[in-house]
């Protein structure tokens, strides 16, 4: 069939689909720029390994799916059987279709004109996106599979296989996960892990031979989802190196996975886990995995960030309006529900400027505390006997959106809900599952239970006037997850994402984000149908600086919320100044979390000034480039946001701990245009963070800061101030002349 060459912005991606077996990535990189169709076969033939003793007689190929009759003797692409039988498969290509789709910013993943090629080698460098669909079968196996691979236009690729059972008989899936080879000179392994209050703990260390398998079998993403799985050349870090990424975009049980072989392939994969005897596939019936977001760079971790970001900030349900200051009752408030209160505290939040207010947990009917209610979504008849819409149309005569909790797929045993379908459960036969937080999981498969939640979420979004916005939790792994008998975690998964399909279908105006005990729910799957994420329930400044840094490596700042929380942490009882919190939750969808109607007026006073600069940067921390500092001294963390025309940056730089130097060195500030000249200095007008000098640097001493060339802040860098611990100095950068 043909060689294929797909290029966009600055990724390659070579596929030789000359057949007969699957096709092979021979390159996926750096951009190779055009190339003669010519030199595709002796690209490929440059690709090829050699024959070494020991070893089957032909080169192996490391296909998209990679197969045992092909040589590959890693882990499988494909386990299935079908009674035992048709458990080894050797596809053959049918056919393969390119569509070139026609150029359209905003439209990466819809239809436009579309030019369909085949036959010869093909070289396509179009500005739209590639979409490639490969079309195997194994007529032995009764199998039939189809890649659909897409080159977008930020050169972000995606991947998902789907296979379909042409047999007469059922035919289980075990495993299907898609792959894509990494050269040898990726050497060093980059993921994240964690747990509550503590997400995204990036981990670090050699890439040695065997396989590195992050599996999550939380039945959610997971407080410990590694967002991206990266590989890459010695020494990586934000602003150098090359390297490759993969996200497994799924919200069950998933598994993304690096493998490095001794017979000299590298891959990186991901895909869904599954539980036996959860996907049989009955005849002509098809399973789809997961999409597989691969990402690679040149310019280390940022140039990642800056691929995803643009991806997600093209596609046509990212959130353009302003993400509205919000201020979220959980942390004032808890389950104490209050009318006056929550009235006193919705006019604190307006005279500091938020935009949102958010009831959280403790609305519904029993729910007094976490034991009780969970299921039984009307609304507390003791606690809001008019109902909540004396708060929502208080909250809104200010001109601010009101925002409702729910945590839709749970129920307390003790709730009406439970007690009238206790059917209605996810579990194995015979037994529940151990209650975590007190509750259980409704099996949103099973058809009444479906539709019983989804009349509950319409009529309280239908009932009220004026809620806007839907804090949706989920807040326990799921244990024992069985539907009807059988695992039933990706019937759950499936259903919960057409219930919020449908919810937005019916209430396209109510924007949604995903909360899960903070940030157990955080992936690009999620994220289609949501529109942010709780990164972490710990508000604590300290931690949310690791916490945010990480989770912006996959997603943009207007897509995380990161809330200015009281002074002392409710979950490490750490205590900050409001400078440090409020410059840590700056860079992010803004908001408080925090009872505000308990401090003076001063305080109040400055809290206003931090969301008005919050909203006046607003612009360019939602729509620009983020970038981040490698300091030599970890006690230093760095980052920044620079507007794409490079006039207009801010950063923000916090001391995390004391330093064993004195001084931790000068800050390199990344991004900036090396042909400017720019001002640096503190936004006027707020209080500057706490030093242990006795004279600051030279720069810092003059209110107009100082002003140098781009290629200086980036070359050179800026003497800090001799900060305190758990200090933060947030610097304006503005291009002059
Ligand atoms: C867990 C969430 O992460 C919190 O923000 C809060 O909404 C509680 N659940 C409420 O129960």
């Amino acid at each position: 069939m043909t060689i294929l060459h797909l290029r966009r912005a600055r990724t390659s991606l070579v596929l030789d689909a000359r057949g007969p077996g699957l096709p092979r990535v021979v390159h996926w990189g750096a951009d190779l720029g055009p190339l003669p169709a010519d030199e595709l076969p002796a690209l490929v033939d440059a690709t090829i390994a050699p024959v070494v003793p020991s070893s089957f007689d032909a080169p192996t190929v490391l296909s998209l799916l990679p197969e045992s009759s092909a040589g590959w003797s890693g882990r499988p692409g494909l386990a299935g059987h079908r009674d035992g039988r048709d458990w080894s498969t050797a596809f053959r290509l049918d056919g393969l279709d390119v569509v070139d789709v026609a150029p359209e910013p905003s439209r990466v993943a819809g239809g436009g004109e579309a030019v369909r090629v085949s036959g010869a080698e093909r070289d396509l460098d179009g500005a739209g996106a590639a979409r490639v669909t490969v079309r195997a079968a194994d007529p032995g196996a009764g199998l039939t599979l189809t890649v659909e691979l897409t080159l977008d236009p930020t050169g972000l690729l995606m991947l998902r296989h789907r296979l379909r059972n042409d047999g007469d008989r059922p035919y289980e899936v075990r495993d299907l996960t898609p792959v894509l080879p990494v050269p040898a000179v990726a050497t060093e392994l980059l993921d994240l892990t964690g747990r509550w209050c503590r997400e995204r703990a990036p981990q670090r260390h050699p890439w040695s031979m065997g396989a590195w398998v992050r599996e999550g079998r939380h039945g959610r993403t997971g407080h410990d989802a590694t967002l991206l799985l990266v590989a890459g050349t010695p020494g990586f870090c934000f602003g150098h190196g090359e390297v490759w990424a993969v996200h497994t975009a799924w919200s069950g049980d998933h598994v993304t996975v690096a493998e490095r072989r001794p017979t000299g392939e590298s891959a990186l994969g991901g895909g869904e886990l599954l539980t036996p005897g959860e996907i049989v596939l009955a005849p002509g019936a098809e399973y789809a995995t997961p999409l597989l977001y691969a990402v690679h760079s040149t310019d280390g971790l940022d140039g990642l960030s800056d691929v995803l970001h643009t991806h997600l900030r093209a596609r046509p349900q990212h959130p353009r309006a302003p993400r509205p200051v919000t201020l979220n009752v959980w942390e004032a408030v808890y389950f104490d529900h209050d009318l006056d209160r929550l009235r006193d505290l919705a006019d604190r939040a307006a005279e500091v400027g938020v935009e949102r207010y958010v009831l959280d947990d403790g609305w519904f009917r029993g729910r007094r505390h976490d034991r009780a209610g969970l299921g039984d979504w009307w609304v507390d008849d003791d606690v809001w006997p008019d109902g909540l819409q004396p708060l929502i149309d208080h909250v809104r005569g200010h001109g601010m959106q009101f925002g409702l909790w729910v945590e839709p797929e749970m129920v307390n045993p003790d709730s009406d809900l439970f007690r009238a379908h206790p059917d209605w459960l996810l579990q194995a036969p015979g037994r529940l599952p151990p209650e975590w937080r007190h509750q259980q999981v409704l099996d949103l498969a099973h058809p009444d239970a479906y539709a019983h939640l989804l009349g509950r979420l319409d009529a309280v979004l239908t009932e009220h006037d004026g809620i806007a916005y839907l804090k949706w939790d989920h807040n326990r792994d799921l244990t024992e997850a069985g539907h009807g008998g059988r695992p039933g975690v990706h019937a759950q998964t499936v259903a919960v994402y057409r219930l919020l399909d449908e919810l937005r279908v019916r209430h396209p105006a109510v924007e949604i984000e995903s909360c899960s005990s903070g940030g157990a729910r955080v992936d690009l799957e999620i994220l289609r149908r949501t529109d942010r994420v709780w990164a972490s329930d710990c508000n604590d400044a300290l931690e949310r600086l690791s916490i945010q840094r990480w989770t912006g490596l996959l997603l943009p700042p207007e897509l995380v919320g990161t809330h200015i929380g009281p002074e002392r942490s409710h979950t490490t009882h750490r205590v900050h100044d409001l400078g440090f919190r409020a410059v840590t939750a700056l860079f992010g969808h803004h908001g408080i979390e925090w009872d505000i109607s308990g401090i003076t007026a001063a305080e109040r006073g400055q809290l206003a000034a931090w969301v008005a600069l919050h909203k006046r940067l607003r612009p360019l921390l939602h729509g620009g480039r983020v970038v981040r500092v490698d300091h030599p001294d970890p006690a230093v963390q760095a980052h920044g946001v620079v507007a794409h025309d490079r006039s207009h940056a801010v950063y923000a730089i916090s001391r995390l701990t004391t330093s064993v130097a004195q001084v931790p060195g000068p800050v390199r500030l990344p991004g900036l245009d090396p042909a400017r000249r720019y001002r640096v200095r503190p936004p006027a007008g707020l209080p500057e963070p706490a030093v242990l000098e006795l004279t600051p640097p030279a720069w810092l001493a003059s209110a107009d800061g100082v002003t140098l060339g781009g290629s200086v802040l980036a070359s050179v860098g800026l003497q800090l101030p001799a900060l305190h611990p758990e200090q933060a100095l947030l610097l304006e950068v503005t291009a002059v002349g």
